[in-house]
């Protein structure tokens, strides 16, 4: 079977998100950037991952979403971190869903610090349970 092609994009203002992007990029041989960089060529899969601010994703989620191919898309992983909220699934869902770009049913998510809240997370075990959820993927 060839080799499966993957992307890893993300939007992190706090460096929580990036962890785990820069932890996905290293498991399945992609270079995590940010959602400034656009998706040029066709992947498989491509991790995207995003945070919960005042309960939404941040516009460069929207932005960099609407700015997809969907012909250059196999499916979209999900990942993120917040503070309170279980994921941002459902939101990145209705924005792939209105470019009929395919989410996995999969998704990985852990607690990001945020103040006083979950000092130090994502924590080593959040970013060994992150690796090992993204060579499943691949696998
Ligand atoms: C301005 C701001 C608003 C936030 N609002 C929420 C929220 O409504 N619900 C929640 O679960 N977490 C909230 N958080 C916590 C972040 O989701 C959490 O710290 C996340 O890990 C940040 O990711 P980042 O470091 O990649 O930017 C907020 C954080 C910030 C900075």
């Amino acid at each position: 079977m060839r080799q499966m092609k993957t992307a890893v994009r993300y939007y992190s203002r706090g460096g929580n998100t990036r962890k785990l992007a820069e932890a996905i990029g290293k498991a399945v041989g992609a270079e995590a950037k940010t959602t400034d960089a656009p998706v040029t060529e066709y992947v498989d899969i491509l991790f995207l991952g995003s945070a919960v601010y005042a309960t939404g994703v941040d516009d460069h989620i929207k932005t960099f979403i609407d700015g997809l191919d969907p012909q250059k898309i196999g499916k979209v992983v999900n990942f993120s971190t917040a503070a309170l909220l279980p994921s941002t699934y459902s939101q990145v869902q209705k924005l792939l869903a209105e470019k009929k770009i395919e989410l996995s049913e999969k998704e990985f998510h852990c607690r990001g610090q945020f103040a006083f809240l979950h000092r130090g997370k994502p924590d080593a075990e959040d970013i060994q349970n992150c690796v090992e959820f993204a060579k499943g993927m691949v696998k």
